[in-house]
Order: C-alpha cells, then sequence, then structure tokens
C-alpha cells in the first residue's frame, strides 16, 4: 500500500523525534571513511604502529572546528591515514553499520576513495575485500542491506582516475557505482567526462558531488555531461530556478547533508537551510550523514537537528525517508517492501 501526501495523520510536535528516529529510511550519502570516531583512529594507529599528528583523542576532537571543505578535507585525508589492512576496513565499516541499524537505517549506500589509500600503498583488494565483507555480514547480523559506491577524487586527474577504474574492475560485482567527492570549486565535473562515460558503459550506478560549495552550473554538468542520477548535497541549485524545475521534473535525487553543510559553513546555521525550500518545490530531496563522526551526528542526529530548527512535521518526514528509498539503488521488490515498513510504521505510531 502507498500512503497518499493526504493521509499522514498529525504527530505533536513532542512526539516527532521519537516518529523520526523509528521511520525506516535510507542513508545514500556517507563517506565511510568520515564514520572514523576519534577512538577508531587512534585504536587503528596503534594497532598499526602509526604515529598521529595529535596527542590525545580529546586534541584530535578539538581540531574539529572547520571554515570550508577544504580546512575539513585536510585533516580527513589524514585521519584515513591509519587504515592499511582488510581488517581495518572491515572494523571501520561494522562500526558504522552498527550505529546505522541503530538509527533504524535499513538501507545505505556507502562512498569510498580508494586513491587516499592506494597512494599510501594500500591495494584495491585489501580496501575492497574489508568493505564487502562488513557490508555482506551487516545484512546478516543486523538486517541492514549495504551497498558500495566508489569516488573518484576530483582534485586529482583524469589519468589517475582511470587507472583506479581499472584496479577495481576485478572486483566490480562488489560495486554498485562510481561517484565524484573531494574539493569541489575548480574542479568541475566536465573534468571527468571520459571516465564516467566508461563508467556508464561498464553498467556503473553515477552519482556526483555537485552544488555543495560549487555553483549551480556544476550541477547543470554533473547531469548532462555525467549524466549522473543522483547529485550529491545540491543545495546551491537554490540560486537557479531554471535547474530547480529540471531536477523536479526528472525526479532527480539530491542527498543532502544539512549537518555537514552548517559544520562547513555553507550555511550559517541549520535554521537558514534551504532543505524546506527543496521540498516545497517538489524536488527529491534526502536527510543523510556525510562524514558523521566530523560534523557531530549520524543519521537521526541530522533529522531531528534539521526537524527542529526548520520546524518541519510529520508528513516532511514521511517525503524525506520515502524520498530515500525512490532514490536508492534498490531492486524494484525490495523497495516496495521498504515503502510498506514505512507506511507501516507510519499507521501503527502513536
Ligand atoms: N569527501 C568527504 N566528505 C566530502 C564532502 N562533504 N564533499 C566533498 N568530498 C568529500
Ligand atoms: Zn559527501
Amino acid at each position: 500500500m502507498n500512503l497518499g501526501k493526504s493521509v499522514i495523520k498529525p504527530v505533536a510536535k513532542d512526539r516527532l523525534p521519537e516518529l523520526l528516529r523509528r521511520m525506516p529510511k535510507a542513508e545514500l550519502h556517507i563517506h565511510i571513511e568520515g564514520s572514523l570516531e576519534p577512538e577508531l583512529i587512534f585504536a587503528l594507529a596503534q594497532r598499526n604502529g602509526l604515529a598521529l599528528r595529535h596527542a590525545s583523542v580529546d586534541a584530535l576532537r578539538r581540531a574539529y572546528a572547520f571554515t570550508n571543505l577544504q580546512s575539513f578535507l585536510d585533516i580527513y585525508y589524514a585521519g584515513a591515514s591509519v587504515l592499511l589492512t582488510e581488517q581495518d576496513f572491515y572494523d571501520m565499516t561494522r562500526a558504522y553499520l552498527l550505529k546505522a541499524a541503530q538509527d533504524n537505517v535499513v538501507h545505505a549506500e556507502l562512498f569510498f576513495d580508494p586513491q587516499t589509500h592506494t597512494a599510501r600503498g594500500v591495494g584495491m583488494e585489501t580496501i575492497i575485500n574489508g568493505l564487502h565483507r562488513a557490508c555482506v555480514d551487516a545484512r546478516a547480523d543486523f538486517g541492514v542491506s549495504a551497498s558500495l559506491i566508489m569516488c573518484f577524487l576530483r582534485h586529482l586527474s583524469e589519468k589517475g582516475a582511470f587507472e583506479t577504474l581499472e584496479q577495481a574492475l576485478p572486483l566490480r560485482n562488489k560495486l554498485i557505482g562510481v561517484g565524484l567527492d573531494s574539493g569541489e570549486v575548480g574542479n568541475p565535473p566536465e573534468k571527468f567526462a571520459r571516465v564516467f562515460e566508461r563508467c556508464r558503459a561498464l553498467g556503473f550506478h553515477r552519482v556526483a558531488h555537485a552544488g555543495e560549495e560549487g555553483p549551480p552550473e556544476y550541477i547543470w554538468t554533473a547531469l548532462d555531461v555525467l549524466k549522473v542520477e543522483r547529485v550529491d548535497h545540491g543545495v546551491q541549485c537554490g540560486k537557479d530556478a531554471m535547474l530547480m524545475r529540471r531536477l523536479a521534473q526528472d525526479r532527480i535525487p539530491l542527498t543532502v547533508c544539512p549537518l555537514s553543510n552548517f559544520k562547513l559553513c555553507v550555511f550559517p546555521d541549520l535554521a537558514s537551510h534551504n532543505l524546506r525550500q527543496l521540498l516545497d518545490a517538489g524536488l527529491v530531496a534526502t536527510i543523510n550523514s556525510d562524514d558523521p563522526a566530523y560534523f557531530g551526528g549520524y543519521m537521526n542526529d541530522n533529522f531531528t537537528q534539521t526537524f527542529a530548527a526548520l520546524n518541519l512535521d510529520a508528513q516532511q518526514a514521511w517525503t524525506l525517508a520515502h524520498n530515500s528509498f525512490e532514490a536508492g539503488f534498490i531492486e524494484p521488490s525490495a523497495r516496495q517492501r521498504y515503502f510498506d515498513r514505512l507506511n507501516e510504521t507510519f499507521e501503527t505510531f502513536q
């Protein structure tokens, strides 16, 4: 059964956080390296005999004061440098998927940045096998379905992206798609036109970060040149009315990350975030955590804090969760089961 918009019962404000926590949802924008909590960074550094720049967990956490995307990326890539063995990648992914399950995330699509690791001599097999084994185990152990999207680092060259793709091809059945991340401004999507064309020919799903800090033009070229099926962030589309109409008409999902946008100063505070405007314009917007260990919250933190700041309601909660399943790269019968679970939660919620 598919609940229409009009059937969503109003929910008292003080009960809304519980509904947000309880409703099943998909997370479609999580960089798995961004789930590395400082405690795990220190534990992995010790296990691998590596020295860290910061003296303690607390000192590292205190460094998490970002002014823009690049100021975050510098610390994020340093944190990821503790990952060396297949077990490291497994442990990181398992820790995230347990947290996701506790937030009633029933499906997750995880980004990973292989070039951050292959540049340090870590093998592609080590990376993908560790991530994938954790995804397989999470289905059995936590009831979460999880799949992998390999991201190309856009501050590096087209040649580097092609080499990365070649290294991953023997393991392609462990991936569902490719993405594009890292420093956006000055690295437009079209830099990777030929790589994405090859990925499309190979049958990979395609997504790209666009319009996080970069201009609306980058969203247009992500759509028209890279032929992406979803846009990661995309919030700068608010500056271009024609682009908003295009995204709404073609039902191109945006994987919005409110706490990330606040922590990276894309919006000065959560109350200024444009998520409500995106929903009002009929865009397929979703809520996600991006790099939860760095931005102060996992999925339910993003939902509860954003709903409080923007005064959103139960109807918008249902729409956001529904959008997450519509936007996921999910087989149709599984998607219908998620829709059914979502509707049942709303029908039975008191
Ligand atoms: N890599 C990890 N988090 C990112 C973000 N928010 N934007 C671009 N690249 C990223
Ligand atoms: Zn991201």
